[in-house]
């Protein structure tokens, strides 16, 4: 980590002037009225009392899940050692699908799913998601798959791979949903770190009209020597949904639709403990290669539901759109577990927003009515860059609420998302929360918590935030500091996968006995938290979390490159950003040597972290102890320092000898 940048007080200093904190929004009378959390008071009355008694609290909130054995204890806390509803057994695919039916409501639609080639739509009730979700998890089981055991999931956005995660949790393993837009380099280092054993994925998906080659990226997978020991995967199991030609590899391979032929339509729930791993999730962290972030059973469960009910404000008639891939974590938190364990229904669309073109989620909104509108700044701001001639004239009135997620909005956004989509009528939650903390954190409520444009607002009942300097202490309100979490909470990650030294190290050592998130973060003198970016070497690129590490690696590991750094810079849609400088040991810097490194970076991780500007230069800048001097380059990068032209080969020491003293 780099020094130069990451004192809280000088990110505080960075970003205070874009904060525009005169600008309050109430939340709409109209809607507080119906709210099942409609005012202030409400909410203050449940933060204090999960406040006092925790162990009640969560106890109370855990009732509603269905207890194959009771738990004898709420909380055994050792730090960072958490361990919630202990002894109790339970299982998610039957808290979120065997309970509703058995209340009675197995005709309810649990998924509208709309594909990507205009025209395809699914409805499936919960009945059917159950019988489809046993098919599946009988067959999983009949291939030899056994409680404990991670499989890998590599699938487009259809209602399979909400069946595919369901069914693991059924028969009790452990899913590693693996984003459809990474390499097959990528699925092969979270097999092997995974030691998964099968992999569940698909012929291809649709993306803008083109199928992605998703078995291929597997295969591919697979047939790389093996990093440590044996291939760890045995079984590939393959939905038909593009009808692209597939190699099927015999006695490894297997169509869904072959597997679940004939299965039983009630396998029964495995009773798993309350603190066996649900899934793990791998994103990037400030060093090294992705971590396998890991969420247990039970009180991932009850975070996920209660989050969802209050922060969506959940009603009977809700459709709930999240727009996220269940790639990502607010894909499993706010398309699978959250809604379904509240018997919400949810809406999935499979492909791009602009497919066939810009207007496609205003179409899809006018015709199918969802309610609630779950998306990212990154997108929002694309929508306002495409214009207004894509929102002219579309029904957006069954909107209600609208959320935003991922990164920090800025209030430009804010407001053109409100006044657009809202209509002016729909109050905006800005939920601040990451992997680790399994679900939202921090967010208004929307039938009662005034917003400011830019600002998550307050911690949801059970999170205690805190604002530290370097030293652990508290800084005084209006300064910033790095963002702790005092308290543990049902939901928290319970480990990083195989290395409990860097779970320790990267959450736990810097503040000691808290939870370091890893942002800066600033408190406003009504106690709303505005978040500041990120106080590591982690890159925010379109709501995507990206390690300047494991680009640096993909791109030294090119034969043409000596050494390498990226940094982010602002972007207008994306957020950020990724700028690279690198120095060759060989070739000839130009535009054939930069379309070869972005080629190889799409092959060692995936196209989410192809750099946007490539840098070549004749040495780096460093300081004397030898660390390259980052807040330089991020100055280059911005273009806040010139160079001149980029495909010459620059020698940014010279700028970093005026800067001796950094
Ligand atoms: C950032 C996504 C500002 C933050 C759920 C965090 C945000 C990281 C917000 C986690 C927000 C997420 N305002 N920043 N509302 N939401 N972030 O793990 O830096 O993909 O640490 O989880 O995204 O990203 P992750």
């Amino acid at each position: 980590m780099d020094p130069t940048h990451n004192t809280p007080q000088k990110a505080a200093g960075r970003l205070a002037s874009v904060m525009q904190e005169d600008r309050v929004f109430p939340p709409p009378l109209e809607f507080s009225k119906q709210a099942k959390i409609g005012s202030l008071e409400d909410y203050q009355r449940i933060y204090d009392e999960a406040a006092r008694d925790p162990d009640g609290f969560w106890h109370a909130r855990a009732q509603s899940l269905p207890w194959m054995t009771p738990y004898t204890k709420v909380l055994d806390w050792n730090p960072p050692d958490a361990k919630w509803f202990v002894g109790g057994r339970t299982n998610a695919s039957a808290a979120c699908l065997d309970q509703h039916i058995a209340a009675g409501r197995g005709d309810k639609i649990a998924i509208v799913w709309v594909g990507e080639p205009v025209g395809e739509r699914r409805e499936i009730s919960y009945r059917q998601l159950h019988a489809e979700v046993c098919q599946f998890a009988a067959g999983l089981s009949q291939l030899g798959v056994k409680a404990g055991e991670v499989v890998s999931i590599y699938m487009p956005m259809t209602p399979e791979l909400v069946i595919a995660m369901l069914a693991c949790a059924r028969i009790g393993a452990v899913h590693s949903v693996i984003f459809g837009g990474f390499s097959s380099e990528a699925i092969a280092d979270r097999n092997h770190d995974a030691k998964a054993v099968a992999v569940i994925t698909a012929d291809g998906g649709w993306r803008r009209g083109a199928a992605l080659p998703l078995k291929k990226n597997v295969d591919e997978a697979l047939n790389k020597p093996a990093i440590d020991g044996p291939q760890t995967v045995k079984h590939v199991v393959v939905l038909k949904r593009t009808g692209q030609p597939v190699e099927m590899v015999p006695g490894r391979d297997v169509w869904w639709h072959d597997l679940v032929a004939g299965m039983p339509t009630d396998t029964p729930p495995v009773a798993m403990d309350s603190e066996a791993p649900l899934f793990i999730l791998y994103t990037s962290g400030s060093t090294g290669k992705p971590k396998g972030i890991k969420h247990t059973t039970a009180g991932y469960l009850v975070w996920a539901k209660t989050t969802a009910e209050w922060v969506f404000d959940l009603r009977e008639d809700d459709l709930f759109w999240c727009t996220a891939d269940c790639g990502w974590i607010t894909g499993h938190t706010y398309v699978t577990y959250g809604p379904l364990a509240a018997g919400a229904s949810i809406l999935i669309y499979e492909g791009a927003p602009n497919a066939p073109n810009e207007g496609r989620f205003w179409e899809i909104i006018e015709q199918e009515k969802p309610t609630i509108f779950y998306t990212a700044p990154t997108a929002i701001r694309s929508f306002m860059k495409w214009g207004m001639q894509h929102i002219q004239g579309r029904d957006l009135s069954s909107l209600r609420l609208l959320g935003t997620v991922g990164e920090g909005i800025n209030p430009e956004a804010w407001i053109w998302y409100h006044e657009v989509i809202g209509g002016k009528r729909c109050p905006i939650v800005d939920t601040w929360w990451q992997t680790e903390t399994g679900g939202i954190m921090m967010s208004p409520l929307p039938g009662c918590t005034p917003t400011k444009p830019g600002s998550c607002t307050l911690p949801l009942p059970g999170v205690c935030p805190e604002v530290v300097d370097a030293a652990g202490n508290p800084v005084d309100q209006g300064e910033g500091g790095w963002l702790v979490l005092t308290q543990p909470w049902p939901g928290m990650l319970r480990g990083i996968w195989g290395d409990d030294e860097r779970f320790r190290e990267t959450y736990w050592s810097r503040v000691p006995g808290k939870y370091l998130a890893g942002d800066n973060a600033r408190q406003d003198a009504d106690g709303y938290y505005w978040i500041m970016g990120r106080i590591d070497d982690v890159l925010n690129v379109a709501g995507h979390r990206l390690s300047t590490i494991e680009i640096e690696s993909a791109l030294v590991s090119h034969p043409a490159v000596a050494e390498a750094a990226a940094v982010g810079r602002p972007h207008d849609v994306k957020g950020e950003a990724v700028a690279v400088f690198v120095t060759l040991s060989s070739g000839e810097p130009g535009d054939a040597l930069k379309d070869a490194l972005r080629k190889h970076v799409r092959q060692q991780i995936g196209a989410l972290a192809v750099p946007d500007d490539i840098h070549f230069a004749a040495v780096l800048p460093k300081t004397r102890s030898g660390k390259i001097m980052r807040r330089l380059l991020r100055d280059v990068a911005a273009g806040r320092e010139t160079v001149g032209d980029t495909t010459t080969l620059e020698d940014y020491t010279v700028l970093a000898k005026l800067r001796d003293d950094d």
